[in-house]
């Protein structure tokens, strides 16, 4: 792989990296995702170009010394905005290779969430084979990928959804689904869990209080949901934010190579259809992610 990064993942190579862009996406959450960055969260010089993910081909020969040629598909997280754009420019140590297993039309529903997903489970909470972890809201952007990766690490899942996901999240890899819009999601898990669950991702702001319920006295539950944290007395609560490492995308790529880790597109939008895109996402209940497809011959082909 040309663009290859050192054990203490500084990259090999600088710059930035000339991107015609096939998709834009981003966490499409609600902060500090697109939908609340347009509902007045962004501070910065207007007008700003929306979207923090995306995929695409390399233009011309701003990636040579990555050995990331003219015409390399790409996919990456270059920041919060400029994403649902024809060419954006992203540092290369934050953009990698599309994966073979990854259409280039869903790839740029990857970056952020998968990333975010994996850093929580690894960095944060050290999950790795023989382990149980809870994931709550598993049927999300940040949370599909989670449960997905908990399963490519060895743990048991334990994960909560609104029933119409359940089978959706089960077959994602979940031993146990709790339905988290039943006020006694917390105690289901705790029955599941013998007692509570020791290691918590918390993926959405209206699971976190069910999330202390469920956990354990001691137990470690991250979150890249900034809030006020309940039970902060009885369990350990650490909020993180998903680095954009292209070495962690190149890290992951061999999982959608082999079919482990899948990205679901619940729908894709063409860029000019992207206030209906928001409006879905706002109603908080996407089955995996939306993609906006900014190439026209893309959107053509894909007939949207
Ligand atoms: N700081 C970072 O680096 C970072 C990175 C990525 C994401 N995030 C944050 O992570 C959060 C999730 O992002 P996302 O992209 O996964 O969002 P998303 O795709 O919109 O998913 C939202 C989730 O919330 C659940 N939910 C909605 N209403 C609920 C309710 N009343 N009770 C319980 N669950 C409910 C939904 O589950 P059901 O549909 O099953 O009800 C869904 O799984 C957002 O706050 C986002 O900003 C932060």
């Amino acid at each position: 792989m040309a663009l290859t990064c050192s054990a203490s993942e500084r990259p090999i190579c600088r710059g930035r990296v000339l991107v015609r862009c096939s998709s834009g996406c981003s966490p499409l959450g609600w902060a500090p995702g697109d939908a609340s960055l347009r509902r007045g969260g962004w501070t910065g010089p207007l007008p700003y170009v929306p979207g923090g993910e995306f995929a695409g081909v390399v233009e011309g020969d701003s990636g040579d010394e990555a050995g990331l040629h003219d015409g390399s598909p790409v996919y990456g997280y270059p920041g919060l905005t400029g994403c649902y754009a024809q060419y954006l420019r992203c540092p290369v140590e934050q953009l990698a290779p599309i994966p073979a297993g990854l259409p280039i039309a869903d790839a740029a529903a990857a970056p952020i969430d998968a990333l975010t997903a994996e850093q929580g489970l690894t960095d944060v909470l050290g999950i790795s084979a023989g382990d149980s972890v809870l994931i709550t809201a598993a049927a999300g952007g940040l949370g599909h990928f989670a449960v997905q990766i908990a399963r490519i690490l060895g743990a048991t899942v334990v994960a909560t959804a609104s029933p119409q996901h359940h089978e959706f999240v089960h077959r994602l890899g979940a031993a146990e689904v709790a339905d988290h819009t039943q006020p006694d999601w917390p105690e289901q898990v705790r029955e599941f869990n013998g007692g509570g669950a020791g290691r918590v991702l918390a993926c959405a702001a209206p699971t976190l209080e069910g999330a202390a319920r469920a956990a354990r006295d001691g137990a470690l539950i991250a979150t890249p949901v900034r809030a006020e944290y309940p039970g902060a007395q009885r369990v350990g609560w650490q909020h993180y934010n998903g680095q954009p490492r292209g070495s962690r995308l190149i890290r992951m790529a061999p999982w959608f190579d082999d079919g482990s880790l899948t990205v679901t597109v619940q729908a894709r939008y063409y860029w000019q259809d992207a206030a209906q895109a928001h409006r879905i996402v706002e109603q908080g209940h996407t089955r995996g992610k939306l993609a906006l497809i900014v190439d026209d011959d893309l959107a053509a082909a894909l007939e949207i």
